[in-house]
């Protein structure tokens, strides 16, 4: 695998490698990351990771500065996994000057994990569009874990017409449900223990909406409960419209269910297509 940090020395050593593909990240790889890295190699002759924890994505009072870098251990799971290229820029190296041109992506960026982080979905955009540019790949895979992200980066490609397929994977789970993410590794073992539950309730009311309930409110409601009986602080739970995440509307459009919930001091969230 070859490691660049900087832009111009990506850029030659992508020049005639055939269809590329990539698969952005902010380290700390986990099986979750791994299996895009799989998945992309049917999508493209050469697959290209990026790893950059990107500032403009956190708020001031988040975890910029504690959230774990891993570097040599990341190289060593990507390597394993056959990806042909890391992109790893230093601040320097993708924000030499201040970045003020931005991605303002529409109302979408200010609801469910908008509302509690703002600015988050601007910071993604912007560093997404950056990072396409440079890279320059057919097709991009994003998790699914962060659905409201997937949507963000799939309505911007398509509203801005990059001729870029975003595919999005499926989450990956530890064997008690819980999905797989960097911020797993701050939670106490009683945590750990407790915070399956979020799954079990997105799936509840997967369930329930299937066997035909469609007051999704009382089923949001009956989660907020009980996750607020377990101890935790809860943003949202809501089901909404998988495409632009806007309220139920009919039957017919495919819907997904998403909850944000801090148990201690550590934000989890989730989703189930229903
Ligand atoms: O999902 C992430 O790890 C980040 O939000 C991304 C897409 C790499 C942008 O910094």
């Amino acid at each position: 695998m070859h490691i660049h940090s900087r832009i111009a020395d990506l850029r030659s050593a992508l020049q005639g490698r055939g269809r590329v593909v990539f698969v952005p990240t902010m380290g700390n790889l986990h099986a979750g990351h791994i299996s895009l890295m799989e998945q992309a190699r049917a999508h493209g002759d050469t697959v290209v990771a990026s790893i950059f924890v990107n500032r403009l994505q956190f708020g001031p009072n988040e975890d910029f500065d504690k959230y774990p870098r891993t570097f040599q251990a990341d190289c060593d799971k990507l390597a394993a996994a056959g990806v042909d290229v890391l992109f790893a820029p230093t601040e320097a190296d993708l924000y030499p000057e201040p970045q003020e041109y931005v991605v303002e992506p529409p109302a979408i960026q200010n609801i469910l994990d908008g509302e509690f982080r703002p600015g988050h979905f601007r910071g993604v955009a912007t560093v997404v569009l950056k990072l396409f540019n440079i890279v320059q790949p057919r097709a991009a895979l994003f998790g699914k874990k962060d659905y409201q992200q997937l949507m963000v980066i799939r309505n911007m490609a398509r509203q801005l017409a990059l001729p870029i397929a975003i595919i999005g994977g499926e989450t990956v789970r530890a064997e008690d449900g819980l999905a797989l993410s960097s911020r797993n590794g701050y939670l106490s073992a009683a945590e750990r223990a407790e915070a399956p539950r979020l799954y079990r309730l997105l799936n509840e009311i997967r369930d329930a909406v299937r066997a035909g309930e469609r007051d999704t409110i009382k089923l949001e409601n009956a989660a907020l409960a009980e996750l607020a009986a377990a101890g935790w602080k809860t943003d949202y739970v809501a089901v909404r419209q998988q495409a632009d995440l806007s309220p139920p509307k009919g039957e017919k459009a495919p819907l997904v269910a998403l909850a944000a919930s801090r148990l201690g001091a550590t934000r989890l969230i989730d989703n189930i297509e229903i």
